[in-house]
């Protein structure tokens, strides 16, 4: 296990290098709204944990940690996006299925994801 820093709404942080951004901070009392990962275990579904990292928005369950990380979760631009994503959710938050394809724009080939 390699420890890594980050910064997550301008305060450091030593993180796990490779692991996933919403399991880390939860493990720093950081608890990113992430309800698909939570409730279903699916990736990139809902929209809602929506942050920047480096500067481009991105989906924190989706994001595996890395080296010289720079992630803005607590914003009004980002609020109003997370806000939104919820209210979709709520309304049809596909349950047991795969949201899979291009939707969640992370790219990640990881087995946890869905994407
Ligand atoms: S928790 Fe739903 S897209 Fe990340």
């Amino acid at each position: 296990m390699k420890l890594i820093e980050i910064v997550f709404d301008g305060v450091k942080y030593l993180i796990e290098e490779g692991s996933n951004l919403v399991k880390e901070m939860d493990k720093h009392g950081i608890h990113i709204a992430a309800p698909c990962y939570r409730n279903t275990k699916q990736l990139g579904c809902c929209k809602a944990c929506i942050v920047e990292i480096n500067n481009e928005k991105a989906y924190a369950c989706c994001s595996k940690i890395q080296n010289g990380m720079s992630i803005i979760y607590d914003t009004e631009e980002l609020k109003v996006e997370r806000r939104k994503a919820v209210e979709a959710y709520v309304n049809d938050p596909n349950p047991g299925e795969c949201c899979g394809g291009s939707s969640c724009g992370c790219g990640s080939e990881s087995e946890e994801s869905c994407c």
